[in-house]
């Protein structure tokens, strides 16, 4: 099986960059390095050597031996001009960013087709939880009906904290905030707007439904307070916000983000801390139950690397 070398040239060098510098670095067996990393700030000090820098992303498109461009920047914007001008310009993406994917599915999708480039995006949707690739791949055949799931890391780690050791709302979402685990505008997390586009994405995947982002409800987790929480304690029951998409008798779609009461005959009952769990229910296989970590570093660098890791194979993408 002929597999590609790849030269990455990588956007962003944050919790997630510096998560897939370090991945790379134990996974030799794929040839993928990274040639240049464009990052904003000049005067942030690096874990790594200045020679691998650049400030200009010209550096990076220009540099006709880079084949594969790896997004792993936080601002929504600067990464559809990245992704955009990789595409255009016939490099393969591979992005993490779900605001962006969420808000710009139909054109992105225009754009592979128009260039003949992947994009791919595992990571951006329940980080290391192969969700995707299983909704396109697997249920090829097998119509979905419906999926529902805990898809934010860091309002289910606020969740559990809260729950389970009594922390304030203000501590949890410190603590997530400093383990990497919450966008760097924590109200994208909190808001339920960061499940709203990753609801977005699986719906696509699932359903082939694509929708914007304004016409989808998403309640947060930020007006819980003491006496729902009180409620769910003597009734043993836990608050998880879960994200929902299901397939009416008509046809239609629903899909809502909302926190919701649990018991514990529910499979999510038991996905704390910063765990997702995804729940599919299909014509054939009936129930199935996915989970894995859905935020941080390492769990979000594997998801990148096996999308790098798919785009090295010659048989699976042609660009
Ligand atoms: N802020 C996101 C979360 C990161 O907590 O789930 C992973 O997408």
């Amino acid at each position: 099986m002929s597999r590609k070398k790849l030269n990455i040239g990588l956007f962003g060098f944050g919790c997630v960059g510096f998560g897939l510098y370090e991945v790379l670095q134990k996974t030799p067996g794929l040839k993928a390095d990274i040639r240049k990393i464009c990052v904003k700030d000049k005067n942030k000090p690096r874990e790594i050597a200045a020679e691998n820098f650049t400030f200009d992303k010209n550096d990076i498109f220009n540099d006709p031996k880079i084949n594969v461009i790896v997004e792993l920047i936080d601002d929504a914007d600067a990464a559809y001009e990245i992704v955009t001008t990789a595409l255009k310009s016939g490099k393969a993406v591979v992005s993490a960013n779900k605001k962006m994917i969420a808000e710009h599915f139909e054109e992105l999708l225009e754009l592979q087709r128009k260039h003949k480039v992947p994009l791919l995006y595992e990571a951006a949707c329940c980080a290391s939880m192969p969700i995707i690739r299983n909704l396109e791949e697997y249920y090829d055949n097998d119509l979905l009906e419906s999926i529902q799931g805990i898809v934010n890391g860091s309002t289910n780690y606020i969740l559990t904290k809260t729950f389970k050791e009594n922390l304030s709302y203000e501590e949890a979402l410190k603590e997530a905030q400093e383990k990497g685990f919450a966008e760097s505008n924590p109200i994208l997390d909190t808001g339920g707007f960061d499940a709203k586009y990753k609801l977005l994405i699986l719906l696509a995947h699932s359903f082939g439904y694509i929708a914007r982002p304004e016409n989808l409800l998403n309640i947060g987790i930020d007006n819980i307070g003491g006496l729902e929480l009180k409620y769910a304690r003597e009734k043993g029951l836990k608050i998880k916000l879960v994200a929902q998409a299901f397939k009416n008798t008509d046809g239609n779609i629903t899909a809502f983000v909302i926190p919701k009461f649990v018991d514990s005959a529910d499979r999510l009952f038991n996905v704390d801390d910063v765990f997702n769990g995804v729940i599919t229910k299909t014509s054939f296989a009936d129930e199935q139950f996915f989970v894995g970590k859905g935020a941080g570093a390492h769990p979000t660098a594997s998801a990148v690397l096996s999308d790098i890791s798919a785009l090295s194979y010659d048989y699976q993408y042609e660009y």
